[in-house]
């Protein structure tokens, strides 16, 4: 780097690791993508029809409390108003969690592997990252650990990303329960799943649950997520986040998207059909597939000879997508490394994906 430059960066700037995001192909490249838990379906019909009417009003400011919106979101989970707070997607209500309650002296802890932002936000902001690695293969969480961590705000992603496990309340009400500080559980998957952890906001003050519009609302293009959390966590959130987060048009959309039930009904029981279908055709090859509450599968493929591990996983990823078909490998982790994880897409790109698989299973030279 530039020595000029390099001397006026922020420290926490310079050791600063950025997010890789999962490959995004470009406009018009034929690809089945199911690498980044995207919805394979378009919005509502209404969405578009609301978000071109209100093209018409560009000229002016969106609301800066996206009001409305609040509103539809509070009454869509049996909350009140001033438990809402909507975001540029979720990562950027993430991103307030950990300015509002990370510095160099207020440490965050995060579960290893787990949605790997949060990481990144920590150190952009500088504070400490306190890492709890899982201790068991099926993803349990590890709460004496979390319990005695120094953490002053903990992120638990439930369902938990990238395996797909859900966690029940008796779980999170003991994790609440004993952990010390503000937690943040991350819902981006909840839709897909049976169980919530918004009846526990009545009795813990300090729970802070994220939402996303990007995977149950296909509506990730449009970058809209919230917080539902108590009135005074809200409030400090509120008084952190850039004035205009949310643009017109996205709180416009959002808002289309929650009013048809019905279209969101329906496609996410889709999805979850297809999701049971896939991961019973894996575990049927006698690959583990861990029990999905999400949009995605997470499964330990096993070749031609019976063999399973990184090489393994690594080699279908790669034939994949030298098929033309994008899923998701996470090398990092001795408890990810030998899984690839799929996103659900429609019923003929999973059916695309099962021929593919069974042709590598057949056909591939292991190396
Ligand atoms: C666990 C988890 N949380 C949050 C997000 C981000 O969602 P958004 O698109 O709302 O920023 C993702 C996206 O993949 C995710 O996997």
């Amino acid at each position: 780097m530039d020595p000029f430059l390099r001397k006026h960066l922020s420290r926490s700037v310079q050791s600063h690791t950025p997010y890789t995001p999962g490959e995004q192909p470009s406009f018009g490249q034929k690809v089945i993508k199911l690498n980044t838990n995207e919805n394979p379906y378009p919005p509502s019909p209404s969405v578009k029809e609301k978000v071109v009417e209100g093209i018409q009003s560009l000229n002016l400011y969106p609301n800066p409390q996206a009001s409305d919106l609040r509103k539809s979101i509070s009454i869509l989970n049996r909350v009140s108003e001033d438990q809402v707070i909507v975001g540029n997607g979720s990562d950027d209500i993430l991103n307030l969690c950990v300015r509002c309650f990370g510095d160099e002296h207020h440490s965050i802890g995060i579960l290893d592997p787990s949605y790997s932002l949060y990481e990144v936000l920590t150190s952009i902001q500088g504070a400490n990252l306190i890492r709890i690695p899982f201790q068991t293969e099926d993803f349990k969480i590890p709460f004496q650990l979390i319990e005695k961590s120094e953490a002053n705000l903990f992120f638990i992603t439930s369902p938990h990303a990238p395996s797909g496990r859900g966690y029940s309340l008796i779980e999170l009400t003991d994790i609440l329960n004993r952990f010390q500080g503000i937690m943040v559980i991350d819902e981006a998957y909840v839709d897909f799943s049976s169980q919530s952890a918004v009846p526990l906001l009545r009795d813990f003050q300090k729970l802070i649950i994220t939402r996303t519009f990007s995977k149950s609302y296909s509506l990730a293009g449009l970058r809209v997520g919230y917080a539902l959390s108590s009135p005074d966590i809200i409030e400090i959130l509120d008084q952190a986040r850039e004035v205009y987060n949310v643009d017109k048009l996205a709180q416009i959309g959002a808002q289309a998207a929650i009013e048809d039930q019905a279209y969101f009904i329906k496609t996410r029981n889709d999805i979850i059909a297809s999701r049971d279908q896939l991961s019973s055709i894996t575990e049927g090859w006698g690959w583990r597939t861990i029990p999905s509450s999400t949009n995605f599968i997470f499964t330990q493929p096993v070749d031609k000879y019976g063999k399973k591990g990184k090489v393994v996983a690594q080699n279908l990823f790669d034939y994949l997508e030298r098929s033309g078909i994008l899923v998701r490998y996470f090398e990092r982790s001795p408890l990810t490394d030998s899984y690839v994880r799929i996103s659900i897409g429609k019923p003929e790109e999973m059916t695309m994906l099962v021929k593919k698989i069974k042709e590598w299973r057949l056909h591939e030279k292991q190396k």
